[in-house]
């Protein structure tokens, strides 16, 4: 640990730099011809730009020089980060097309401290007690959360910390049922994860999964972590505050999905004020915390 040459990370941090402006970066030229897919994240590239990455990785203490898995790690845009002021950074996803422009991406920026491997966070393809901490971005809530955990509790060094963000709540879980439903309908298959993970409730470990605020700590504790630091990105706005009457609409989920299947005039006032209820709700879940 902490053996990270200053050199290396400067030279490191002065290739990504030479990318330009990240808010503007287009990665299809690392894409090689192949579509995106459908959802858009490919397609939003690096447009929070490098300040976000630096100060996050910064800030959360993923900048120490060690031996870090960055866990669903999509096109790499954190690994990337992780990769400039770390010894090596390990990706893995199960989604080859993105895994490809992770590579092809750290080949153009020479980052030889990076290695992309297809894989999931239920299984992971390592020994115990491989790495120093463990990265997982907009992820866990796609994965078997038990398994998941005690995979990464495996993986980690004694004491080795994660780092989760935007784990979805109940709030997250809501704008996607809606937000798929307007744009692809019933067919959509987001609005079938939304619906399972909303009528699984809060506590079910099974893909999709979610928390809220109140149950994180117990819900990371019974999984083997204890939740050392909260942050607070991308929370879904300004919070909203809803009438009694609007908290009770969200208080029974699997209730509430079966009026969004059944009543067309609820589920037409629920198309209509979801962004401001959402924001009312749980949406982003963001912590640090240690393998125990
Ligand atoms: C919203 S993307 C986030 C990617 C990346 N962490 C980022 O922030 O750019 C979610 C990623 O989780 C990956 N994923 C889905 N199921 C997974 C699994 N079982 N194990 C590991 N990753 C998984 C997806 O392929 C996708 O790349």
């Amino acid at each position: 640990m902490h053996d990270l040459n200053p050199c290396g990370a400067a030279a490191r941090r002065g290739r990504i730099d030479a990318l330009g402006d990240l808010t503007v970066f287009d990665l299809s030229p690392f894409a090689r011809g192949q579509g995106f897919g459908r959802s858009g994240y490919v397609e939003r590239g690096f447009t929070s730009g490098a300040d976000f990455y630096r100060h996050l990785v910064a800030d959360a203490g993923f900048d120490r020089g060690e031996h870090i898995l960055d866990l669903g790690c999509g096109f790499g845009r954190w690994s990337i980060f992780l990769a400039e002021v770390n010894r090596t950074v390990t990706g893995i996803d199960p989604m080859g097309g993105r895994l490809a422009i992770a590579r092809n991406l750290a080949a153009h920026l020479d980052l030889d401290n990076t290695t992309f491997a297809a894989g999931s966070g239920n299984e992971l393809p390592f020994a115990d007690d491989d790495f120093d901490a463990a990265w997982c971005y907009s992820t866990l809530h796609f994965l078997d959360r038990r398994r998941a955990l005690a995979e990464l509790r495996r993986v980690l060094v004694p004491g080795g910390r994660l780092f989760v963000a935007l784990y979805f709540a109940v709030g997250r879980m809501v704008a996607l049922l809606c937000d798929s439903y307007t744009s692809g309908g019933w067919d959509d298959p987001d609005v079938a994860l939304a619906i399972t993970a909303l009528e699984a409730g809060t506590t079910a470990d099974g893909p999709p999964n979610m928390a809220t605020a109140a149950g994180l700590d117990a819900t990371m504790a019974g999984h083997g972590f204890a939740v050392e630091r909260r942050f607070d990105i991308d929370s879904g706005g300004k919070a909203a505050s809803l009438t009694e009457e609007e908290r009770a609409i969200f208080a029974d989920l699997p209730a509430l999905v079966a009026r969004f299947r059944a009543d067309s005039a609820f589920r037409d006032r629920l198309l209509a004020d979801y962004p401001r209820l959402c924001r009312g709700l749980d949406y982003n879940l963001s912590f640090l915390a240690r393998a125990i």
